[in-house]
């Protein structure tokens, strides 16, 4: 499979994080082509410096563009918070959707003032989070966690192991025990393991997810732009790896229960560009 030179939302992540985005989109907009993109070559991103995940994002986006891209989500909240401004500001006519953990929406649903917010390290270290603090979360009190390992584990597959279940542990329970009523998904890699999420918080804590909302904005944004790419039938969205093909196409098919034959992309690392290996 190659990509057809045709128009598309490109939308890309690190890994198989943001299938937890194309998912949505594809549920809302079943007709509108999705190309993505996992950068598992360089997957997690979140322990990366800011200005290297940038650079991997702007490569990317490029690389969307030149397959047609109308519009691009940033489909992982750590890719957003290095790079989002950088590449509003060097693409001003592209249109970009972006990912910010969801502290506004969790600050009116909280009943207590009480928030968790789970993300990687890179995104709580991006000027965008400590905006999203100063501007919705005077009035609470925010409990943040990086879930070290857990982005690895969700690569793997393992959304149920005991590894997968202790990172968890470690990271809710305290987080409860300090009151935590509405907690924040803030890296599209932990809806995978919602399940087990919901089984440590308990019924009273409130999950959120933005992937719903991302989607919305997607349809707003195609709107707005006037951008009408859709087809008159269902599109199955094309995917495309920087790392194991075959691995990906398994994954793809346990997260998404899609079949499809993943596009093997390649590194150029000196020139910062991606380039597609053809079968
Ligand atoms: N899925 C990503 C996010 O939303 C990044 C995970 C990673 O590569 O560290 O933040």
């Amino acid at each position: 499979m190659s990509t057809n030179q045709g128009q598309y939302v490109g939308v890309f992540d690190s890994g198989v994080g943001g299938l937890s985005v194309i998912r949505e989109i594809h549920r809302l907009l079943p007709q509108v082509s999705l190309l993505y993109i996992a950068d598992q070559a360089h997957v997690p991103y979140g322990k990366r410096q800011l200005e290297e995940i940038r650079s991997f994002s702007l490569a990317i986006t490029h690389f969307l563009l030149s397959k047609g891209a109308r519009l691009i989500v940033v489909a992982c909240n750590t890719a957003s918070a290095a790079a989002l401004s950088a590449l509003r500001e060097t693409l001003p006519e592209t249109p970009f959707v972006g990912m910010e953990p969801a502290v506004k929406p969790a600050t009116q649903q909280t009943e207590n003032g009480i928030v968790g917010v789970l993300a990687t390290p890179a995104t709580f270290q991006g000027r965008m989070y400590s905006t999203l603090v100063e501007r919705f979360a005077k009035n609470v009190k925010l409990l943040t966690n990086t879930l070290p390992g857990l982005v690895e584990a969700v690569e793997r597959g393992e959304l149920e192991s005991p590894a997968t279940r202790l990172i968890l542990k470690n990271a809710i329970k305290p987080m409860l025990a300090q009151g935590v009523d509405t907690l924040v998904l803030g890296c599209t890699h932990f809806p995978f393991v919602l399940p087990l999420i919901r089984e440590i918080a308990g019924p009273d804590v409130k999950v959120i997810d933005p992937a719903p909302a991302i989607a919305r904005r997607t349809a707003y944004l195609l709107e707005q732009s006037a951008i009408s790419i859709a087809a008159e039938a269902e599109i199955q969205p094309v995917f495309a790896t920087t790392g194991d093909v075959a691995q990906f196409k398994n994954a793809i098919h346990n997260l998404l229960n899609i079949e499809t034959e993943p596009i093997q992309l390649a590194w150029n690392e000196t020139a910062n560009q991606l380039t597609e290996m053809r079968k």
